[in-house]
């Protein structure tokens, strides 16, 4: 039974504010939220350690997804690596998918979300910023979390990943056709919040 539940898919770049978004939106609809990007930083975590790519995205489990060590730059480089290989994302598909079906609603947020894992989401948002931007918020955060890093590292780091997200062959990061493109470069975040809201709200009817 899903009356008041909906599937919400947001996708974009890494610190683009869909993780903010995400949580928001979840936590006012009272849907649950799943931040895609952790189940590549969890096979990342293991692969860095020796594990197979596909033997560590077959063998994910929840308490995974735990590790603080997940919001590292080393972590989510190799994140970005492993997401190119065919198996890991096909290994993490039915979670994802069974979750976006949960009967109280679901915000899902990654890269592919609204092109592959849930094309058929009734909400779609696509969030960017400019990269020096979304470099700013990552160091700013990183730097509150004590991981000791630079603004010319995580500019970097971004832009890398960018490269590698967008120009892999299979459910490579872009827009998908019918959804909603919102540009958080010089916008509050409390703003893209409350249009992400808005939108929920007018097709939740
Ligand atoms: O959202 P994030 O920065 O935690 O994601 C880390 C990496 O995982 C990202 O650079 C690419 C990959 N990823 C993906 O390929 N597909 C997703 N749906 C989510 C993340």
């Amino acid at each position: 039974n899903r009356t008041n539940g909906i599937t919400v898919a947001i996708d974009g770049p890494a610190a683009a504010g869909k993780g903010t978004v995400a949580k928001a939106v979840a936590a006012h609809f009272g849907f649950a939220h799943l931040d895609t990007g952790l189940l590549y930083r969890a096979v990342a975590a293991k692969t860095l350690t020796g594990m197979d790519p596909e033997e560590a995205a077959r063998t994910l489990a929840p308490v995974d997804l735990e590790d603080p060590s997940l919001r590292s730059p080393e972590v989510a480089q190799e994140a970005s690596k492993v997401a190119v290989i065919p198996a890991v994302r096909a290994a993490l598909v039915r979670f994802q998918r069974s979750f976006a079906t949960r009967a109280g609603g679901a915000v899902l947020d990654g890269r592919d979300i609204g092109t592959v894992i849930c094309p058929d989401a009734p909400v779609k948002l696509f969030i960017t910023a400019s990269p020096e931007v979304r470099a700013q918020r990552r160091f700013a955060e990183l730097s509150g979390k004590g991981i000791e890093t630079s603004y010319e590292d995580v500019l970097e780091d971004v832009r890398q990943r960018d490269l590698r997200d967008m120009s892999r062959d299979q459910a490579p990061l872009k827009p998908a056709e019918d959804a909603k493109q919102i540009d958080t470069t010089e916008m509050a975040i409390e703003d893209a919040v409350a249009a992400a809201v808005a939108l929920v709200e007018a097709k939740r009817g």
